[in-house]
């Protein structure tokens, strides 16, 4: 079986990234001699997202990857190379960057932002000594912390979002509302840091094209408060969000949310730098996680295939969303009719399950491969070292020339 990953935006002619990754490689990715499960990656794809986001935002907007969602060495060296930059989430990500020659210099860490709102103290004290100096909060005692260990460091303070419809959503863990921002700035400018600027993150695989819209004009009230106050911001941290096509729920354009962002912009009481931290939409259509079958069973009358990769090898976001993230799939066996099918991992453990209900060849079986689309991000870093005695899968580079 093979299912068509090409997929049209709602409101345009915009073909989506990733659906190239299988066009290119369809069933050539399970004849790769790599060890099962593993990830193949496609730095062509990568190119192609970048290129497809930088056009679609405002003219000017900085592309700072987000790497939580993928730390491979030669990604980030794709990204560095295609004019981008990097967000952390703690000094060891930091420590990536600098290992890899990529943020080397205190003038290159000092490019990165480390956008995790409560940071490990030694974390602030290491990035610091490193360069870095724009860091995020959301709370009084963030910013003592900061004026401690980071003094005369630039903050940027992380604004709540609307509950809105995202995939993955943050659970209201960060952010504060505007007039609380706003207070917060005033305090952190007190305690010798500097009021750099204003972020948010709408919440991953954001599937409404104007929740950027509307976190903006909600900066914008916190850029005016401060403005009344005589402190005016340079930076706006739209965080990330962008969404990519799985199956099922079809997802806004690019270009749409391109467009709501610059009208929003367009309404900002003064000119400011414009930054966006996207992770799964660079990242996420560049992958392909490919598994092996290992047992097949019948149970309470549901078809159920065990692949060598489950939740805790690489799937986790199965369980954040409580299965719902639906990765396009196909099969080492081809055209043949299909059945409905659970696939779950490799794990003595029953929250291992990746998808439930998934259609895949009738006559799968013990040795047959399961290729799993749109899986660049967020896969691999969740991945357990060690979980039920099971090691972490490897990352591959995809060879188009093959
Ligand atoms: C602060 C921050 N910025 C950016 C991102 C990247 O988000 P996404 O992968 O949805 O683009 C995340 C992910 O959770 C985040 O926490």
């Amino acid at each position: 079986m093979r299912k068509s990953l090409a997929v049209r935006a709602p409101d345009g002619p915009e073909p989506a990234p990733g659906s190239s990754l299988a066009d290119h490689f369809g069933s050539k990715v399970f004849g790769l001699p790599y060890e099962t499960p593993f990830l193949g990656l496609d730095l062509t794809t990568v190119t192609e997202a970048y290129e497809h986001l930088r056009l679609a935002l405002p003219r000017g907007t900085e592309i700072k990857f987000a790497m939580k969602c993928n730390a491979d060495g030669r990604l980030l060296q794709k990204v560095k190379d295609l004019g981008g930059g990097f967000v952390v989430a703690s000094y060891g990500e930091l420590a990536v960057l600098r290992d890899l020659e990529i943020a080397a210099s205190a003038a290159d860490a000092a490019e990165v932002l480390f956008s995790n709102p409560v940071k490990r103290p030694d974390d602030v004290s290491h990035a610091f000594a490193a360069g870095l100096d724009r860091f995020a909060f959301d709370s009084e005692r963030e910013a003592e912390k900061l004026a401690e260990l980071a003094p005369g460091s630039r903050v940027y303070v992380r604004l709540k979002t609307r509950a809105a419809q995202s995939a993955v959503p943050s659970e209201g863990k960060f952010g504060v509302p505007a007039d609380h921002a706003a207070r917060l700035m005033l305090y952190a400018a007190s305690l010798g840091l500097v009021p750099y600027g204003i972020t948010f993150h709408v919440g991953s695989q954001m599937t409404e094209a104007t929740a950027w819209e509307t976190a903006i004009a909600e900066a914008a009230a916190v850029m005016r408060a401060l403005a009344d106050n005589e402190v005016r911001i340079q930076m706006l941290n739209m965080g990330g969000g962008f969404p990519v096509q799985y199956d099922g729920t079809a997802v806004p354009s690019m270009a749409a949310i391109g467009k709501s962002i610059g009208r929003a912009i367009g309404q900002l009481p003064y000119p400011v730098r414009t930054v966006v931290e996207p992770g799964r939409f660079l990242a996420a259509p560049a992958g392909v996680m490919v598994a092996s079958v290992i047992g097949v069973a019948e149970r309470d009358g549901a078809r159920w295939v065990h692949l060598d990769a489950g939740a805790f090898n690489g799937f986790m976001e199965s369980l954040e969303t409580s299965n719902t993230l639906r990765y396009p799939v196909t099969d080492s066996r081809g055209q043949g009719s299909t059945r409905t099918t659970h696939l779950t991992g490799p794990s003595c453990d029953s929250q291992d399950t990746i998808m439930f209900g998934v259609e895949l060849s009738h006559d799968l079986d013990v040795g047959d491969t399961v290729a799993i689309w749109q899986t660049g991000a967020y896969t691999l870093v969740y991945a357990a070292e060690a979980f039920n005695g099971i090691s972490a899968p490897s990352a591959y580079l995809l060879d188009r020339a093959v």
